[in-house]
């Protein structure tokens, strides 16, 4: 399952009239730009915010706002979402929101909503007061229970000059949300436990030693699954990177906390991806002060640590996850791989080299299997997380 979901599938972005719809701009131009046609479709007040000549000139297609427009000879909410394969609204009004759960139809952008089939994605944007109106409330349950995606809206900073929930979320994330509607759900139902990040094992109260893990692979590999439906624990070592929406996040500093907080997560699991870059050895003691400077050399005694995959491994039974383990190598990629397979008892090594996946967005990785060894091309963390994933499904589908 590859590739962007987004990628050569058609969009119409409906606009409403708020101040948010100044960000549309950058919706219609992220939608385009990982590979999805757009089609534009303004509410009159939406026309009063922003203009078609900014959607034709992204999208490359006349925007909409007219239910009669006479250069139309067909029906022009009929052609619109007989080619969409979702209906993104953003953003979308208390009016326009309460227009869509009594199904009402007096323009191109209600009709369009009665018309579409398949999934509605809307990202509201009000005043807290009309978010937070009984009406409105019962509209967004009433538009949820019918299966419509609501993505924020946000606390933030308002026009009004105010700050408080009703703010737009941001387009990436609105796009997002998009191409996680258009995503299978082939991994319902499982529960994922994915661990990410190094480890830091502390020296004295200040001071640890870690590694340079990002923690990307890791993450990627909790959000796809999230995205394709899976219910996801990420355990994460120290990263620097955002705590991804719908994924139960347990943040953890040592290697002990991490195999605590795996193993008690992995007992429920399908499938556990031991991404984290684990510290073999952390220090024999930890300085209950701050070491102090001397003119002495500074020698620390390093004691090993749990390895959570091959205790993992160790206690596999019947009806018991998937295990999958990484090898970061710097030579003899395959042959060291093979033999972590082996040794930790993992049913996958998901093998790269040092200078191919640290930090970076990308990866070249080797998927090491008892049956085979399959080399993928360079390509981005998101898709490594993909492949892997597809493994999982493939097995659990036999
Ligand atoms: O032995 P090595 O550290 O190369 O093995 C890497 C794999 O084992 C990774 O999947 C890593 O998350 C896991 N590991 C672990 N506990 C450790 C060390 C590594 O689970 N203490």
């Amino acid at each position: 399952m590859s590739g962007d979901a987004l990628a050569g599938r058609e969009v119409l972005l409906v606009v409403g009239g708020g101040i948010a719809a100044f960000k549309s701009a950058l919706v219609a131009r992220e939608l385009q730009r990982r590979g999805a046609g757009v089609e534009t479709v303004l509410t009159p007040a939406g026309q009063r915010f922003i203009t078609g000549v900014t959607f034709a000139g992204i999208t490359g297609r006349a925007a909409r706002v007219d239910l009669w427009d006479p250069s139309y000879p067909g029906e022009l909410h009929i052609a619109l979402t007989g080619r969409a394969d979702l209906v993104l609204v953003a953003p979308a009004t208390a009016d326009l929101l309460a227009r869509m759960a009594h199904g009402l139809g007096d323009d191109l952008a209600t009709t369009c909503l009665l018309a579409a089939r398949g999934p509605v994605v809307v990202a509201p944007a009000m005043h807290p007061r009309m978010w937070e109106h009984p009406a409105t409330r019962a509209n967004v349950a009433l538009l949820r229970a019918r299966g419509v995606v609501v993505v924020g809206p946000v606390v933030g900073p308002l026009a009004s000059g105010e700050s408080g929930i009703g703010r737009m979320v941001e387009p990436g994330e609105i796009v997002d949300a998009a191409a996680r509607a258009l995503t299978p759900q082939d991994l319902a139902g499982c529960r994922v436990v994915v661990s990410a990040g190094g480890t830091h094992e502390a020296i004295d109260p200040v001071r640890f030693v870690g590694n340079r893990s990002s923690g990307r692979m890791g993450y990627a590999i909790a959000i796809r699954a999230r995205d394709r439906g899976a219910d996801v624990v990420l355990v994460s070592g120290p990263s620097a990177l955002p705590t991804p929406e719908g994924v139960t996040v347990e943040r953890v500093r040592s290697a002990r906390d991490m195999r605590d907080a795996v193993m008690a997560a992995a007992g429920a699991a399908q499938l556990v991806v031991m991404a984290a870059a684990v510290a073999d050895y952390r220090p024999s003691e930890v300085a209950a002060e701050k070491i102090k400077k001397s003119d002495d050399e500074l020698v620390i005694r390093m004691v090993k640590n749990p390895d959570i995959l091959a205790e993992l491994g160790a206690s596999r039974h019947e009806g018991g996850p998937m295990l999958v383990g990484f090898a970061l190598e710097t030579s003899d990629l395959v042959e060291r791989a093979r033999e972590k397979l082996v040794r930790k008892g993992c049913d996958l090594v998901v093998a790269n080299l040092a200078a191919d996946g640290f930090d970076g967005d990308d990866n070249r990785v080797t998927l090491v299997t008892p049956g085979a060894v399959t080399p993928l091309a360079p390509m981005s963390k998101a898709s490594v997380a993909d492949h892997i994933l597809d493994h999982f499904a493939s097995h659990r589908a036999r």
